[in-house]
């Protein structure tokens, strides 16, 4: 998970060496957690990158700035292409392209308005968020003892900088005692979501996932892989999940851009199913890999290509 430098960042319209990279101490963002950002994934289809929802990250990081009144100072389609060109100039066949948004030098107060908005597009390279074993054996979990925040503390959907300390919270105690990854439980004692990814259950050939009432982001791979559950004939809720019901499911599994599609094996140490990858799971894991590796066609028109 270290961080392996390339060799341009796209910095406020700018292509710049990565070293060159820097902002000052007094940066708004590092002291109130004012930045929005997004995690989008570039899959190698025969040797060349192509950026999966690509749209739909920019969509949301637009929302999201919105929600906190961060004027970006380009359009969508103008991002779109720096994320593109960003992964182009630093030769990745694959990549994690993170587009930021933040506040810099200004004020030392708290309101960020007299803060301006910088824009930055970062690629590097990323391999199983979960580690290399997980896609295939699952992963182990806990239930968080801390929980997701409510809808009037912070907005889940806005994916903000400020927010991620709740996740380093979950993430932290999770692997301090030995898990993978949290589940943590909503204001309402629902199930919410991982530090970083969104949850599915599979209950009697049901593919059920947590509401956006529950605190949760709405993820751009929980809304693909709702649509291929769809196309494969699954019946799919977004429904309220309580914890037992994770412990008596049938199959359980996460999503994100960075776990993909990954299953989870244990909660709490109690196994889940049979105690490793479901049927289910794996069907809807071949469905995206092939997609996002050029072996299925790109049917829904998830994939743009760099070159
Ligand atoms: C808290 C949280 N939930 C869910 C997700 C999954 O969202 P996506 O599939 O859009 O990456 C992420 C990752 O961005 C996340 O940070």
């Amino acid at each position: 998970m270290a961080i392996e430098p390339t060799e341009l960042i796209w910095l406020d319209g700018e292509l710049i060496p990565w070293d060159q990279a820097n902002v000052h101490l007094s940066v708004h963002a590092l002291h109130y957690g004012s930045s929005v950002f997004e995690g989008v994934r570039a899959y190698d289809i025969a040797g060349t990158p192509a950026i999966f929802c690509l749209d739909a990250h920019i969509r949301r990081l637009f929302n999201s700035c919105k929600v906190y009144r961060m004027e970006i100072g380009y359009t969508p389609e103008a991002l779109q292409q720096a994320c593109v060109e960003t992964v182009k100039v630093n030769g990745l066949t694959s990549a994690y392209v993170r587009p930021l948004v933040f506040r810099g030098s200004g004020t030392i107060g708290v309101d960020p308005r007299p803060c301006p908005v910088h824009v930055a597009v970062m690629t590097i390279f990323l391999g199983r968020y979960l580690g290399p074993e997980a896609i295939e054996q699952g992963v182990d979990v806990c239930v968080s003892s801390w929980g997701r925040m409510a809808h009037n503390t912070f907005p889940a959907n806005a994916k903000i900088g400020g927010q991620y300390i709740n996740s380093q919270l979950m993430k932290m105690e999770a692997v301090e005692n030995g898990y993978a990854e949290a589940i943590a439980m909503d204001a309402n004692g629902f199930v919410s979501e991982g530090s970083g990814e969104n949850l599915f259950m599979v209950r009697e050939g049901v593919v059920v996932t947590p509401p956006l009432a529950s605190s949760i982001l709405k993820g751009i791979t929980r809304q693909c892989v709702m649509t291929l559950a769809a196309d494969l004939g699954y019946t799919v809720k977004e429904e309220f999940i309580t914890r037992e019901m994770l412990y008596t499911a049938d199959e359980l599994f996460f999503t994100g851009t960075a776990a993909e599609v990954t299953p989870i094996r244990s909660v709490d140490r109690i196994a889940i199913g049979a105690g490793h990858r479901g049927p289910v799971t794996e069907q809807l894991q071949t469905a995206f890999f092939d997609i996002v590796s050029g072996a299925a066609e790109d049917r829904h028109g998830w994939l743009t290509p760099v070159n």
